[in-house]
């Protein structure tokens, strides 16, 4: 890895050099350079829980990829381990999404065909007290790629939108042209903007495409064990609580309120796997690819499970006890949860065919091989 004006690079493939460089100084340029010129998928956020899975769905399909991150909320060694796993290498920038030059330099060096936008702050709690950030990162810096990519001619993009755009008010199932936008926080209003933001662009000029994609609740990891999810600090979200507590790291699970109005009073959320969440992105690549205009997708199981399912399942499926206690309801949650994904299945051929049984498996070998996520 070599660090060139703030960027670091990894591998081969680029068109030519980023600013500075010259196949002179730089001879892995003069390899690629020989090389027929590929289109790639240029991944943002492409080091983080979802973005490392997706880039080995996409190496293991064949489809040359450069990814980009800021490392906020990731480690180098994630993508080493994806290097590893795809067994290929693939050009990696540290880059932040609001660094237009930056991202000006990461599209003059490659021939990039489509954009998976994963990159963006996620802790809902985190985005109350800091706002600015989330909307300055998440929103702002959606509007600095999308206009680095219409300059460049790349203008397909598929965005990692949630479930929390359809608000409180919905009735699960949740479908697609149900109202978006009665969002409770601000993390949950970045996704309904940018989801806003992108379907004004392709209304602007029909040659833009918009994948939005609304993920449930993502969780499992790579089979292999190698990599996952690996969260700062104390966890919020559910699966990587309760692996913690299982492993020791955590005394108990707290679950939030027993007392909704759900088959034995927890939450319900639809959980679904992160392989085949992003195998839908492969999907929904291939749709850019042939269509234009921004569409949304669901991309859950269709299927909801309870907190308490979710702690009986994990602890049958691994045979490890998860202590847990009932607490207090936590604010802004809701009692259930979960989509429609017929819409995906219909469309872009997508179906989760993962059940939570590998979910709970996937998420305790990832976290029983590394107990302290990639810092070993
Ligand atoms: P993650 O934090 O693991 O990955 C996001 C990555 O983006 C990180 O590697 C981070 O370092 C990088 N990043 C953040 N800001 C950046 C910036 N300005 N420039 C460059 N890189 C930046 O999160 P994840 O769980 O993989 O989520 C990926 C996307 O999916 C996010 O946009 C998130 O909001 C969305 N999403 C996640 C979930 C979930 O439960 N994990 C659910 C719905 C939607
Ligand atoms: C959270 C986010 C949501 C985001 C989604 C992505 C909040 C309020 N919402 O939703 O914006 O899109 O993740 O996956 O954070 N639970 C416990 N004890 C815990 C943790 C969770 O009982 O320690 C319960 C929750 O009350 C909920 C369920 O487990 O019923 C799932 O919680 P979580 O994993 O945080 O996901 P969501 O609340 O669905």
């Amino acid at each position: 890895m070599t660090e060139i004006f703030g960027i670091m690079i990894v591998g081969s493939g680029r068109k030519r050099p980023p600013a500075g460089l010259t196949t002179e100084n730089h001879p892995t340029h003069m390899l690629a350079l020989k090389e027929e010129s590929r289109m790639s998928i240029l991944v943002t956020g492409g080091c983080g829980y979802i973005g490392s899975h997706t880039c080995i769905e996409l190496l293991k399909a064949g489809r040359d990829i450069v990814v980009i991150d800021n490392y906020y909320n990731a480690k180098p060694e994630a993508l080493r381990r994806v290097k590893e796993l795809a067994g290929k290498d693939f050009p990696f920038y540290e880059c932040d999404i609001r660094d237009e030059e930056g991202l000006r330099r990461v599209f003059a060096a490659h021939d990039i065909e489509a954009v998976i936008h994963f990159a963006g702050l996620k802790a809902v709690g985190e985005s109350v007290s800091k706002p600015l950030e989330y909307y300055d990162n998440n929103v702002g810096g959606t509007v600095t790629l999308c206009r680095v990519m219409a300059e460049a001619g790349c203008k397909r993009i598929v965005f990692s939108s949630s479930a929390t755009v359809y608000g409180m008010n919905n009735p699960s199932p949740l479908k697609e042209d149900m109202p978006t936008g009665a969002v409770t926080n601000p993390y949950g209003r970045t996704k309904y903007i940018i989801e806003e933001i992108l379907k004004d662009v392709c209304v602007s000029d029909p040659a833009w495409t918009a994948v939005l994609l609304r993920y449930f609740n993502p969780i499992g990891a790579h089979e292999s064990g190698r990599i996952g999810e690996d969260p700062n600090g104390i966890p919020n979200n559910l699966m990587p609580y309760i692996s913690q507590v299982a492993i020791g790291k955590l005394p108990q699970l707290a679950i939030h309120g027993d007392d909704y109005d759900t088959h034995d009073g927890t939450g319900v959320r639809d959980y679904i796997h992160v392989v085949d969440l992003a195998d839908g992105h492969l999907k929904a690549v291939d749709y850019a690819m042939t269509h234009t205009g921004a569409e949304a997708f669901n991309l859950g199981t269709g299927r909801g499970y309870s907190v308490l399912d979710l702690v009986k399942a994990f602890e049958s499926a691994n045979g490890v006890p998860v202590p847990h206690v009932i607490g207090p309801r936590r604010a802004g949650d809701i009692a259930t949860c979960y989509s429609d994904p017929s819409k995906a299945e219909r469309v872009l051929g997508w179906k989760a065919k993962r059940g939570v049984e590998d979910m709970c498996r996937d998420s305790w070998r990832w976290q029983s091989q590394n107990p302290k996520g990639y810092d070993e």
